[in-house]
């Protein structure tokens, strides 16, 4: 029997048995920027695409960011293949963001600034410079300087730090008006969006389908399950493919009042400033092992607050306007899973720290994957088979 999601969405019409799967939708759990994004790739490419989003479209992790697309800056010591990943990611943001706008018509404030990485004493600036020769070793565009240097690119900073690292390639954007995008542009491209609706299962095989909380059944040519933290809830699939934790964060978005301003994204050894173009300056963030509990504590504030006001005290006289804690999802090897999971069944989630940045590779590769049931090499090692082979 010919696997019919192996030989692609696109692939289909050939085959006679198929044909009346090709006219049901691509369906997609969760609607969160990296649901939605496939949803709108896979919609403009002429498929009918519904999207079942178990609250309000893009208010969970995704309206909760900060939109710091920061490859270079955020690159770990242990994880080459999550950097290779989010640094192709980052190429394609700018061309992803000006489709997406014309598109939309919403503009996503994709900013070009760097991010300033800094050091307020002597302990931070040997862990800076540690990363620092790395980026070196790996050919990454970055520039050593110190306080005084630092403080000509962000006069705003605090004086006499110990050092810091310019990531010139890294950008940001507007994580809010990218979910605004994306919600708009899956609209005008036909696709379906249904909120409040809580899926419950995803029944893979030939025919898929996915079980609503109220019990509705909805077939399906394919499934895709892009639900976040909340993957792992939905039964059906194998635990391992989606065996993502919430990793909470919490943050505090202050007004930048004239004459402070900054324009740089700002990240200290414990908390980060990520300026917005219409004056929201966004401070995070915690990194919680508390369950799906999305509480603001006293002393996570505390605690990003403080951090900030090291590296930036002029923060101090801004007022609070908000805060909030998200839900990241993290896979056991904190990185994504992205791929096929069960019979016409394939997974995107898991993306923990990056999913704003990892947004247009994952929606461009994941569509191909539906389209020509094709892997790519990009996703591959990326595969939820990874988890449940080593279980
Ligand atoms: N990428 C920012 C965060 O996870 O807080």
């Amino acid at each position: 029997m010919v696997n019919a999601f192996d030989s692609g969405l696109a692939a289909r019409t050939n085959e006679d048995d198929v044909v009346t799967q090709h006219d049901k939708p691509v369906v997609i759990v969760g609607a969160g920027v990296i649901g939605l994004s496939i949803g709108w790739l896979i919609a403009e490419a002429g498929l009918r695409v519904v999207i079942l989003e178990r609250g309000v479209a893009g208010r969970g992790t995704s309206w909760l960011a900060a939109g710091m697309l920061a490859a270079d800056a955020e690159i770990g010591f242990e994880e080459m293949d999550v950097y290779r990943l989010s640094r192709e990611s980052l190429r394609r943001w700018s061309l992803f963001a000006s489709k997406l706008s014309d598109a939309s018509g919403v503009d996503l404030d994709l900013r070009t600034e760097e991010t300033l990485a800094v050091a307020d004493d002597p302990d931070s600036a040997e862990a800076l410079r540690r990363v620092y020769q790395f980026q070196v070793e790996e050919g990454l565009d970055v520039q050593w300087l110190d306080g005084q240097e630092a403080l000509e690119v962000e006069p705003f900073l605090a004086p006499r730090l110990a050092g810091a690292v310019l990531s010139r390639n890294d950008r940001q954007v507007d994580n809010r008006a990218l979910v605004n995008a994306l919600v708009e542009a899956f609209g005008r491209a036909g696709g379906e969006l249904r909120e409040k609706s809580v899926v419950d299962e995803v029944v893979p095989g030939r025919g898929p389908s996915v079980v609503l909380s109220d019990g509705e059944h909805v077939e399906a040519a394919v499934v895709v399950l892009a639900a976040g933290a909340w993957s792992q809830r939905i039964r059906g699939v194998p635990r391992e493919a989606v065996g993502v934790r919430p990793v909470k964060g919490q943050m505090v978005q202050l007004e930048m009042i004239p004459p402070f301003g900054l324009s740089h994204v700002i990240r200290g050894p414990h908390a980060y400033l990520a300026p917005k173009s219409d004056g929201r300056l966004l401070v995070g963030a915690t990194s919680e092992e508390m369950g799906f509990d999305t509480s603001v504590t006293a002393g996570g504030l505390y605690e990003i607050l403080e951090g900030a006001w090291e590296i930036v005290p002029g923060i101090y006289d801004l007022p609070i306007v908000d805060q909030w804690a998200g839900l990241r999802p993290a896979s056991t090897d904190h990185r994504p899973l992205l791929g096929k999971a069960a019979e016409n069944v394939i997974v995107a989630t898991g993306h923990y720290r990056h999913g704003i940045l990892l947004t247009p590779i994952t929606a461009e590769e994941i569509t191909k994957l539906v389209l020509e049931g094709e892997t790519s090499p990009w996703i591959a090692p990326f595969s939820p088979s990874r988890l449940v082979m080593d279980s």
